[in-house]
């Protein structure tokens, strides 16, 4: 049997496993840790310290979401001293950043917003002057301004660790400490592949969505879930839609697999196609061989397209006709499709285009 560890949380015992953070103890128990830095499936760094909790003996709070439980330890989450702590972290962050509410896009679903709000921060103390990063403006997809960035290293790690494109890292240090490619090159000039990972983990409005850019406040976007139609992969994937658009495309976490929240350049950014005016919604039917393609009906399609295939067929066999199927099909249609050809046409000439 799995040895399992005794230790006591906000004066509540828990029975853990071994090797899991005091966080994740807290959070399986219902206490709420404030955290910023940490963010599942990539590594704790323990960079903000925003999780800081006090350990019974310890010399110093202790950022929980790196802490290792062990037997019999005895944690507080609530204490005067652990929320005086967080308070100073965040006044400190809110300060030494550009944090311009009133435009910043992140507005509302900001979670150093969500933190100063908890911690009833009414203004920082401390007036420290903002970096004074240009902006990277460099690309259509994605809006980097590193006077808003935390320096959590969240987008390093979802860089680095869940695409594995390490694109990004640390660069300067001290109040001149940023983020970003190497040799401080913008998005467009570096290895970037655009997956957008780095804006979907981002905690504030350091790296944004651009075409998200005033089309819409969190609060008046419908998040519809769906799978994104690219590939055969099945990536769920959230549309937040306001008046019918498209506004932005982020993964999906809490579906799991196939995609555990991750989307590449296609699936998040390459979403205009739906609302394109040229974009076909109904059949098209060239008659004649010099007729221009005419609108049909579904029916009118689906008839065609079997006399059609009944003429090929009773004229040249079965095995005159091909079928290529599509990656953009789910693995059902591309079964059903298949089973067509085999069944209903009688051959076995079925491929498919693999990859777009
Ligand atoms: Fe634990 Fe940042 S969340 S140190």
């Amino acid at each position: 049997m799995e040895k399992k560890i005794t230790l006591t949380i906000d004066g509540r015992e828990i029975l853990a496993k071994p090797g899991q953070t005091i966080l994740e103890c807290a959070t399986s128990m219902g206490i709420f840790i404030p955290t910023l830095c940490h963010y599942e499936n990539t590594t704790n760094v323990g960079a903000c310290r925003v999780c800081v909790v006090e350990v019974e003996k310890a010399r110093s709070l202790v950022a929980s979401c790196c802490m290792p439980i062990s037997p019999g330890m005895v944690v507080r989450t609530n204490t005067p001293a652990v929320r005086a702590a967080q308070k100073m972290i965040v006044e400190l962050l809110w300060s030494s950043g550009d944090h311009n509410c009133l435009t910043c896009e992140q507005n509302g679903q900001c979670e150093l917003q969500n933190l100063v709000y908890w911690l009833k921060i009414d203004k920082p103390r401390f007036n420290i002057e903002p970096p004074g990063f240009a902006p990277d403006d460099s690309n259509t997809m994605i809006h980097r301004d590193l006077n808003k960035c935390v320096l959590c290293g969240r987008c390093i790690r979802a860089c680095n660790e869940i695409q594995v494109n390490e694109v990004l890292d640390f660069s300067m240090r001290g109040s001149h400490a940023k983020v970003g490619p190497a040799f401080d090159e913008n998005y467009i000039n570096s290895s970037c592949v655009f997956c957008g990972e780095c804006l979907q983990v981002c905690p504030t409005g350091a790296i944004t969505y651009k075409q998200a850019k005033f089309a819409g406040r969190p609060w008046e976007l419908n998040k519809v879930r769906t799978t994104c139609t690219y590939c055969g992969v099945g990536c769920q994937m959230d549309l937040f839609i306001k008046d019918n658009q498209i506004v932005k495309v982020m993964g999906n976490r809490d579906y799991g697999p196939p995609n555990e929240g991750s989307l590449c350049v296609k699936g998040r950014f390459g979403m205009d196609f739906i609302s394109h005016p040229d974009r076909l919604k109904k059949p098209l039917i060239r008659r004649n061989k010099n007729e221009e393609l005419q609108e049909a009906t579904w029916d009118e399609a689906y008839t065609f397209i079997a006399d059609k295939l009944s003429a090929v067929k009773k004229a040249y066999g079965p095995d005159c006709i091909a079928g290529l199927a599509s990656a953009r099909c789910t693995n059902e249609e591309n079964y059903l499709f298949q089973k067509f050809l085999r069944a209903a046409i009688g051959t076995n000439n079925v491929d498919h285009c693999a990859r777009l």
